[in-house]
């Protein structure tokens, strides 16, 4: 019989598919004797890489070969036990089986017509988190990519759910410890950068409450029209957490949408401590979270909660004649709750992961994240030539060495090869960074790794 036109026949497909598995567990497997990042300048890989589009078929197991030595052997390891830099993904390998799995079937999440299994099943996963975070019941929620796309998606049906549309006087308050993804958002939105109010953090870089309230009397005064407060339940630079219950008070007592950016840190409300912590969390109007950050899913797995129900919907429903046999199901449609029209379904590698290990292996995998910070900064607090800068909170320490510049070391570190912290700058110093989250990552190398800069600081 003659083959289909692309396709290819099943026992090839299957050996292929043998051979993937292979070459991904191979690299787990043997992940510690590689550098957590690699790289290569561009005109290595273009050498490797570039050709014209081919016209005549290929040999697919070489180009999965050539894939997964110099595509995928050239960038950070966010899974990497040794990788600290900004914002690990210590994804477990149970994400890219259901990853795996639903390309293979071309898994779809549009409409309830046209998807009602994954659809069925993000609904479930939206539960599940809702659950374990303590959100209120009727909480919505529709996974995008990332944080990006989750806050951005929030401050647009927050916008359209208060304002009724965009409004140049409306005015949104963060800290200037909030991510810049966030202001991207905003700017993308149309809120201009002098509506955008980015207030000085107190000394432990949070949002101080006082400053909040005076900017948006200041504001009210002014003829502004105060809009929406962004606050942060775990900061990128030193994990820092708002005092979310105070800010709660001001926004509801103004009538300002809140904003939670959890896309790092809110994983943390799964243990005692971090609850603790993030005491007001559940008062939110919006979460993003990222369980591709520390919920141990692969890249790309975020999740924007909406308290209200319907918010996002009456943001982004659509109904044209062409979608009219998927539209009316009393059922929803995840189409209708963000930009995304085509979507994937992004909750089915969390799901996967938490049937595979159950929340109490996860809650306490968040916790070693906890505890190895703590670690790194008894270490660091022990070792001659070390400040740390900010105490480990949720998992991040931040620290300079008195004789070597952060930026340099961090780059010397990764260059190394052993571990790879980030740099960045706090208050004007800049100051080393580790980000401990991998529940698979040693005491022994926390230690080694400080070890290693250490030595690598005396250069
Ligand atoms: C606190 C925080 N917010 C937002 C983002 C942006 O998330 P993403 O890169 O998934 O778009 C990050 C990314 O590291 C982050 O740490």
């Amino acid at each position: 019989m003659e083959p289909e036109p692309l396709s290819l026949p099943p026992e090839e497909l299957r050996r292929l598919g043998h051979r993937v598995v292979d070459l991904w567990v191979d690299r787990l497997q043997t992940i510690r004797e590689h550098p957590p990042v690699r790289t290569a300048d561009r005109a290595t890989l273009d050498a490797q890489l570039r050709e014209p589009p081919p016209d005549a078929p290929g040999d697919v197991e070489a180009a999965l070969e050539l894939a997964a030595d110099v595509v995928l052997g050239h960038m950070q390891r966010g899974d990497h036990p040794r990788y600290f830099a900004r914002v690990p993904s210590p994804s477990s390998p149970v994400g890219p089986l259901a990853d795996a799995l639903a390309a293979g079937m071309n898994a779809i999440a549009t409409s309830w017509a046209g998807g009602s299994g994954p659809t069925a099943l993000e609904l479930l996963v939206v539960d599940w988190l809702v659950e374990l975070l303590g959100l209120p019941a009727g909480t919505e929620g529709v996974f995008l990519s990332g944080g990006s796309m989750s806050s951005t998606t929030a401050f647009a049906a927050a916008r359209l759910a208060r304002l009724g549309g965009h409004d140049p006087d409306a005015v949104v308050y963060a800290s200037r410890q909030t991510h810049a993804s966030l202001t991207r958002g905003l700017r993308a939105l149309g809120f201009a950068d002098d509506r955008v109010r980015l207030l000085d953090t107190d000394a432990a870089f949070r949002l101080p409450v006082d400053a909040l309230a005076a900017a948006i009397a200041r504001d009210r005064a002014a003829g502004l029209r105060p809009f929406l407060v962004v606050a942060n339940a775990g900061t990128t630079n030193t994990g820092a957490v708002d005092p979310l219950d105070a800010i709660a008070d001001v926004a509801a007592a103004e009538g300002l949408w809140l904003h939670v950016d959890g896309a790092y840190g809110a994983p943390a409300a799964l243990t005692p401590a971090g609850r603790a912590l993030m005491a007001g969390l559940e008062r939110a109007d919006s979460l993003a979270i990222d369980p591709h950050k520390w919920l141990f899913a692969p890249y790309e797995c975020a999740c924007l909660l909406v308290r209200e129900p319907g918010v996002l919907e009456a943001a982004f429903a659509m109904e044209p004649e062409y979608l009219r046999d998927t539209t009316g199901d009393p059922e929803p449609s995840l189409r209708d709750r963000s930009l995304q029209l085509t979507r994937a379904t992004r909750a089915l590698k969390l799901w996967l992961t938490v049937k595979a290990f159950g929340v109490a292996a996860i809650r306490d995998a968040i916790a070693r994240g906890i505890a190895l910070a703590e670690r790194a900064e008894a270490t660091l607090r022990a070792t001659p030539g070390w400040e740390v800068v900010t105490p480990a909170q949720l998992a991040i320490v931040t620290f300079a060495h008195e004789r070597a510049d952060a930026a340099r070391l961090a780059a010397r570190a990764v260059a190394d090869g052993y571990a790879a912290p980030s740099s960045t700058t706090l208050a004007g110093r800049p100051v080393l960074r580790l980000c401990t989250i991998n529940p698979r990552t040693t005491e022994a190398e926390i230690d080694a790794t400080i070890a290693r800069l250490t030595e690598l600081a005396a250069r």
